[in-house]
């Protein structure tokens, strides 16, 4: 091609580095750099648009970084083989014009689809620290932990945990309290099947977490789908439709998918039901580590002075879901109860995951991850709001909220949420779609995306305009056969 278009312009349109950067971009994107063909090197292009050498390196990087360029050593840089046609990098208007072409979809890293919900940020896992400790906990694992375990978990990770949820949830737990299951739904699994009995009736947050409600649905419990609005769950409705249920399920740090927190006066009002009826409230803590303004509520477990909130946290947004690792804090009331039944349920699992994450926690390096996801997640936010914002404008309302690593953005009424999320899985896009998460019909249909894993601001771009390019379509398809 020639290198005179690619030729930033002094003072005009941002640093003089990412002009190149996207004018490399939109080269690939519009087929004058084909996959595979070698680029200048560094030195070449600096001297022939008589930019500084540092420029064209730093562009290089972002673009390497990106995957759009491979370098191959004394072999040259090539634009990536593995790309088969980008939408017109930073031009959405463009997308919008043109007849929309699907591009690639091999711009996400790893196995991990763009906008994939439910997965913590897999490529700031401090893998060597945890291979560290992996190596540590086999050498040292002692004969009492190679007989047959506790089932209620591992006793140093029980107490790592208490110690952990007094610090940042407010709550005051013996390790005795705390359950290690298999994931949330071995959480719900044990309360199914100590607590409740089949044909037992529960509030459920409508909308609501979808897998959680099959698990109930599956083990016979009949769910009444209570509303939610900016306060969360709707506790006067509940009261209302059914006073009389056994167990209530909410999210109420950032409600699950909405975000919203569950207000004071509503939580007390729940307790307060709990108690007099002798009713279950679990309580679902799945992702408060992550708050971007403003401090979460304390947990409902803090302000239970009935003894009837079942509290449950996971692993899985904290460290990774293939751990499997989440818990259960029960009141002190029901320690033996529980004990009795664990007898009969499957469990934690292996001794090896959980003493890793025990050390995790006692050697400080939980909080320290914590601390460093926060961050990261920030940012990784913004890349996605500020994507949608710019490409999708006034088609898609993303939903405030504080916290969580999803975010919620209603579209105009006319389309059909679920029908866009199965076209956007066509192309490779995993965005989830609201109305799968309700029991009644959805007012209003959106889309869900996760953002932990935008390593940065160029991926989260072409995602979005890959996405665009389906909505685009979509509208193309609806308005023909109207
Ligand atoms: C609302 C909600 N609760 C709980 C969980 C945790 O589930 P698990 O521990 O089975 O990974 C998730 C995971 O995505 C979730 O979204």
């Amino acid at each position: 091609m020639d290198l005179q278009l690619l030729k930033p312009d002094a003072g005009h349109d941002g640093p003089m580095y990412l002009q190149l950067y996207r004018r490399y971009r939109n080269a690939i994107a519009q087929g004058q750099l084909a996959p595979g063909d070698r680029v200048p090197s560094v030195r070449s292009l600096a001297s022939a648009l008589n930019l500084a050498r540092g420029t064209v390196e730093l562009a290089y990087q972002m673009l390497t970084s990106e995957g759009y360029f491979v370098a191959r050593g004394a072999a040259g840089t090539i634009v990536s083989p593995r790309i088969t046609g980008l939408p017109g990098a930073g031009e959405p208007k463009a997308a919008r014009e043109a007849p929309p072409a699907m591009p690639s979809r091999d711009t996400a890293p790893g196995d991990i689809l763009p906008f994939q919900l439910g997965l913590p940020a897999l490529d700031a896992f401090p893998r060597k620290t945890w291979a560290r400790l992996t190596g540590r906990c086999l050498r040292t694992l002692d004969t009492a932990a190679m007989l047959y375990p506790h089932p209620a978990g591992y006793e140093p990770l029980r107490r790592a945990i208490a110690t952990y949820l007094g610090v940042s949830r407010g709550i005051s737990c013996s390790h005795e309290q705390v359950f290690v299951t298999g994931g949330y739904r071995g959480a719900l699994d044990l309360v199914c099947r100590t607590l409740l009995q089949p044909g037992d009736l529960g509030w459920y947050e409508d909308p609501g977490y979808v897998h959680a409600r099959h698990h109930l649905l599956n083990a016979g419990m009949r769910l009444a789908p209570i509303p939610v609005d900016d306060e969360g769950m709707n506790v006067a409705v509940g009261l209302r439709v059914a006073a009389d249920a056994r167990f209530a399920v909410v999210t109420p740090t950032h409600q699950s998918p909405t975000g919203v927190a569950l207000s004071l006066p509503r939580r007390l009002e729940l307790l307060e039901w709990a108690k007099a009826r002798g009713a279950w409230i679990i309580e679902d803590d799945y992702d408060s580590e992550f708050r971007y303004h403003g401090r979460p509520l304390p947990a409902l477990k803090s302000l239970d002075a009935g003894g009837r909130v079942l509290y449950t946290g996971t692993f899985s947004k904290v460290l990774f879901p293939g751990l499997r690792l989440a818990y259960l804090v029960a009141p002190s009331a029901l320690v033996e109860r529980l004990n009795l039944a664990l007898n009969h349920v499957p469990g934690p699992g292996s001794i090896l995951p959980q003493a890793m994450v025990a050390e995790f926690m006692e050697q400080g390096h939980f909080a320290r991850h914590l601390r460093k996801m926060r961050t990261l997640y920030a940012t990784r936010r913004g890349y996605l709001v500020d994507a949608l914002e710019r490409v999708m404008g006034d088609r898609l309302y993303v939903q405030p909220q504080a916290g969580g690593i999803h975010v919620l953005a209603y579209l105009p009424q006319e389309h059909g949420d679920r029908a866009l999320a199965a076209a956007a899985a066509a192309a490779g896009l995993a965005v989830g779609a609201l109305s799968d998460w309700y029991m009644h019909n959805a007012e209003r249909g959106g889309l869900l995306m996760g953002f932990a894993n935008f390593v940065s601001a160029g991926w989260t771009d072409d995602a979005t305009m890959r996405l665009q390019v389906v909505l685009e379509r979509s509208r193309s398809s609806t308005r023909a056969t109207s």
